[in-house]
């Protein structure tokens, strides 16, 4: 079934009530004992990243059989159909470990690889962005539109390092001391999916980072371009879900933040 208003607002409603839940399950999570564990020397996992996607997997497995889905912490469903959900239980995973209170949940919807629709939940402020292709953005039911800033010498950006960046060079500390001078500030707040929220709600005015996946990045991406947004490779090339290097700007300030990381 082809992507229209009248069949994405049924699975936008869906996917909204469960992104609910799921934040709950978090919330709740961070008074107990998460159960963490090492997946890489920063990389983490708890109790709550795999409960969080057995409640999403499940639930979505039942009411749409023919999607397809991918997860992070590695359950998937094979269906025969257009449409696959890219889920980040617990975006934010080290934050999550230490009780920062910055981390989401992040649905994000692909017909035939291009994305349609996401929904990603802050469960500590309550805050439920949205966005549905051609629909706009929303937070909350508040329409989102990006920040007018024009220049990088006003911008106030995001990023983010890789897990693995101990053993390799390309790790973006280069970048970013470039651009912490360029910039009017950067923050490192630790949950992509709402960084990408961020700038689409114009809180922050650009996003860089690498070595990211599909599901941090498939939802707020739709959210951002809904909100007026620009995102990009890092050479300025087209961006999908399975680039791992994204820029995502106001679109006032795309070009400049992409030569500042050449
Ligand atoms: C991570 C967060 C972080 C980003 C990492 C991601 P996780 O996701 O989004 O902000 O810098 O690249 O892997 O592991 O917490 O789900
Ligand atoms: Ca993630
Ligand atoms: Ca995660």
């Amino acid at each position: 079934m082809t992507p229209t208003n009248n069949n994405l607002f049924p699975i936008l409603d869906f996917a909204t009530d469960l992104a609910y839940r799921a934040g709950s399950l978090l919330r709740a999570g961070l008074e107990h004992d998460r159960g963490v564990e090492l997946k890489g020397r920063s990389n983490l996992v708890t109790n709550v990243d795999r409960a969080s996607e057995a409640l999403l997997v499940a639930t979505l497995r039942d009411r749409y059989p023919e999607h397809r889905i991918l997860a992070e912490e590695g359950s998937t469903a094979d269906g025969n159909g257009a449409y696959t959900w890219l889920i980040d239980p617990l975006d934010g995973t080290n934050n999550y470990a230490h009780g920062f209170p910055f981390f989401s949940v992040s649905l994000g919807l692909l017909y035939n690889d291009e994305p349609v629709l996401g929904v990603i939940y802050d469960p500590i402020r309550h805050e439920l962005f949205s966005g549905v292709r051609g629909a706009g953005a929303r937070c909350n039911g508040r329409r989102l539109q990006v920040s007018t800033t024009p220049r990088l010498n006003a911008a106030m950006l995001t990023t983010g390092f890789p897990y693995n960046r101990f053993t390799r060079t390309d790790n973006n500390l280069a970048e970013f001391s470039r651009i912490l001078l360029q910039a009017q500030d950067v923050r490192r707040p630790g949950s992509a999916a709402l960084d990408l929220c961020y700038v689409a709600a114009g809180r922050t005015d650009g996003h860089w980072e690498l070595e990211l996946h599909p599901w941090d990045v498939a939802a707020g991406a739709l959210i951002l371009i809904e909100a007026g947004g620009q995102l990009s490779d890092w050479n300025g090339q087209r961006w999908t879900p399975w680039n791992d290097r994204l820029v995502a700007t106001n679109g006032a300030i795309h070009k400049d933040l992409l030569e500042a990381l050449q």
